[in-house]
């Protein structure tokens, strides 16, 4: 199958389009990271080059945000320097009825809850793949843990009903390295019923940074499907 007909692929494009469409001058927008956001940041970035904005300062939530941000000649700025953001893009894994999140696939949740949570309005895009009835039932839960708290943590979990997995690289021997110089674990937990309460409890485990679940944080979610061979881009 060739790139221009991948559906994953146009499903992505398409959605990354629309979110990067509502960008509007002037305002500081949440970077998010993942392969879905990488087209809102290029499409961002594109808009701005031909003038049809401008005046974006963006925030990016990872080092691959950074990168992409800088190649597409968004403008950066920190959250020292802004006391708002106006507007997040990012993407995620899982995406329940309510508009509750799992996020992590990129390792990258502690940095995007800090800034999507800001943003005054959070839009999420997703391709079709990643709606589900009951968040954790296709993926499994990234928490982030500092590395000499990984025993106790990986303990603490267990207690809470989940069976933890320590993230492992691809091509890079040994466990992911977060942004921040931790480590991931990916928790199986039969069945989520109150993504707020373990949310809460999982941060409560001395030695865990962030989790994934991202609860009541979300405005918008733009879904990404292809009908027909072409990307349709509908708001849930
Ligand atoms: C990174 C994330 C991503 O937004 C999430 O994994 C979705 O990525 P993709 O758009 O590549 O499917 O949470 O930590």
């Amino acid at each position: 199958m060739s790139a221009a007909t991948d559906p994953i692929k146009l499903m992505k494009q398409g959605v990354g389009k629309a979110a990067a469409e509502l960008v509007q001058s002037g305002t500081i927008v949440g970077l998010g990271t993942g392969s879905t956001t990488a087209y809102a940041i290029q499409y961002i970035g594109e808009r701005l080059k031909s003038g049809e904005i401008k005046d974006i300062v963006g925030i990016p939530t990872s080092f691959q945000a950074e990168v992409l941000a800088k190649q597409y000649g968004i403008p950066l700025t920190t959250l020292d320097a802004v006391d708002h953001i106006d507007v997040a893009i990012d993407g995620a894994d899982e995406v329940d009825p309510q508009l509750n999140l799992i996020k992590g696939g990129g390792a990258a949740h502690t940095r995007e809850k800090v800034v999507d949570s800001l943003a005054a309005k959070f839009i999420v895009v997703v391709d079709s793949g990643k709606l589900v009835e009951q968040l954790g039932s296709t993926f499994l839960l990234p928490v982030e843990v500092i590395p000499m708290a990984l025993s106790p943590a990986m303990a603490a979990i267990k207690k809470l009903g989940g069976t933890p997995e320590l993230r492992m690289g691809v091509k890079k021997a040994g466990p992911v390295i977060t942004d921040q110089g931790n480590m991931v674990i990916d928790v199986k937990f039969d069945s989520i019923d109150n993504p707020a309460e373990l949310e809460k409890n999982l941060n409560n485990i001395p030695g865990v940074l962030e989790n994934g679940l991202f609860v009541g944080v979300t405005d918008v979610v733009l879904v990404g499907e292809v009908k027909d061979g072409k990307p349709v881009i509908r708001e849930m």
